[in-house]
């Protein structure tokens, strides 16, 4: 991984102002991925200009699709059906993209033509056997490292077909593989998660009028004849905005508003799991679209510590860093339990934050399964003064929500926080810091 900037974020009394935060990394990814095959013109707004989405319009150009950028957000895709899709002639990088490789995976097993993909160091080591194991049950020829554990993975496509599936852990980027392949897949595709992951691609499947029907944590796809190329807003990124939201709370003067954040249900634990913590948010101007939005206020709050478990987490997932740092700042423990999966993501993010936040003087216990953290409490927050947190230098080990939340956890220290190899956040949320600077107080 290339060497990137060190940042050193220090100590503020709080963030005040109004922000927007960048569009939905996850709706982004799908919205390319749909558009790029259905008919006719699809035409996205907030489109997430980071490194996780462009490995995906450029996949997608490599296949044959013109997709213009006419201006900062802005997609015009002109989509070539569900069939129309060429042979790459090289093999297609998914970057840093867990999304990006396990939703074309799907995809491509059912295209007629031979592809390879592959991903950064990071990505390379993340499992696969998950997917290419349904995947080969619909009939799908893909081989990879160790038996189609890892990428690269070389996929040959063919026609597949519909199957009944019991996922055993519930991953979007799973069910959402199995859905690509069902579009195309003879007959129906049935799966079930054990728990209900976040249903973006249900949604606009829906939205691009594919034969699509959801109930409780099952789905069930059928062979479509077309997609229907569509106008849509990407709302805010509700993991992006986690960020800010725990910053606000974590520092003693803050009050902000977050314009326009997408609130599906499947996504927005983390609002759930501060206010059980004594956060003070508000949700404002909720509109109820294919995506739920809302403008979400953020008050300084004193926070206790609690326990959060897997089921709770799932609709959290992404915020387990920012979560941390939140427990971190709280009075009393904080225990995370149920959460394996979290060593399979960017990082192993149990171990990368028990190690970081060890470094800034925090007391924490990793687990197996989660992890216990002794929060430094809040008192004299409301005097505003420094939390009990010293500081200290931390590595990102090139994941940006680890950079982002150690970031946030800068903001709050008695003498700041320096991230190593900061330049990692350019995958979900290019500015970051300098965002960060434009509401802070001092
Ligand atoms: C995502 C699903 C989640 C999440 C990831 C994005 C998606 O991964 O952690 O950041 O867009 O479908 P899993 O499906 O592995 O849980």
């Amino acid at each position: 991984m290339a060497e990137t900037p060190s940042k050193k974020v220090s100590p503020t009394k709080g963030l005040r102002g109004e922000i927007t935060v960048p569009g939905d990394k996850s709706i982004s990814h799908r919205a390319v991925i749909f558009g790029s095959i259905a008919d006719g013109r699809t035409e996205i707004n907030g489109f997430l200009e980071g490194e996780d989405n462009l490995a995906t319009v450029s996949a997608f150009r490599k296949m044959g699709v013109e997709i213009r950028r006419p201006s900062g957000g802005r997609l015009v895709i002109k989509g070539v059906g569900l069939d129309g899709l060429k042979e790459p002639d090289d093999v297609i990088d998914c970057a840093n993209s867990g999304t990006t490789a396990r939703l074309l995976a799907g995809l491509l097993s059912a295209q007629r033509f031979f592809s390879v993909i592959t991903g950064d160091e990071s990505l390379r080591k993340r499992p696969m056997k998950r997917l290419t194991l349904p995947l080969g049950k619909m009939g799908a020829d893909i081989t990879g490292r160790r038996g189609g554990a890892f990428l690269p993975l070389a996929i040959s496509g063919k026609g597949l077909s519909g199957i009944r599936y019991g996922m055993e852990i519930a991953s979007a980027q799973v069910k959402s593989s199995l859905l690509l392949a069902g579009l195309y897949a003879k007959g129906s595709t049935i799966i079930t998660e054990p728990e209900k992951s976040r249903d973006h691609t249900e949604r606009m499947l829906r939205r691009f009028a594919a034969p699509v029907r959801s109930d409780g944590n099952t789905v069930e796809i059928k062979k479509a004849r077309s997609l229907k190329g569509c106008r849509m807003e990407v709302p805010g990124d509700i993991s992006s905005a986690a960020f800010f939201m725990v910053a606000a709370v974590i520092t003693p003067s803050s009050e902000i508003l977050i314009k326009v954040v997408g609130t599906n249900p499947t996504r927005c634990g983390i609002i759930d799991i501060l206010r059980k913590m004594g956060a003070a948010i508000e949700l404002i101007n909720v509109e109820d679209n294919d995506e739920p939005t809302a403008d979400i206020v953020v008050r300084s709050s004193r926070l206790k510590g609690v326990s959060v478990s897997g089921a709770e987490l799932l609709s959290a997932i992404d915020e387990f860093p920012i979560l941390c740092v939140a427990a971190a700042f709280a009075d009393g423990m904080t225990s995370i339990r149920g959460a394996g999966e979290l060593r399979v993501k960017e990082s192993d993010r149990i171990a990368v934050m028990a190690g970081s936040l060890k470094k800034i003087g925090v007391r924490v216990k990793e687990l197996k399964d989660g992890i216990i953290i002794e929060g430094a409490g809040s008192a004299g927050w409301m005097a505003g003064k420094a939390g009990r947190v010293g500081g200290g230098i931390i590595e990102s080990r090139g994941d940006h929500r680890i950079a982002m939340s150690m970031a946030v956890a800068g903001l709050a220290s008695k003498r700041g926080v320096e991230i190593k190899g900061a330049g990692c956040v350019d995958v979900s949320y290019p500015g970051f810091f300098k965002y960060i600077d434009e509401v802070r107080l001092d």
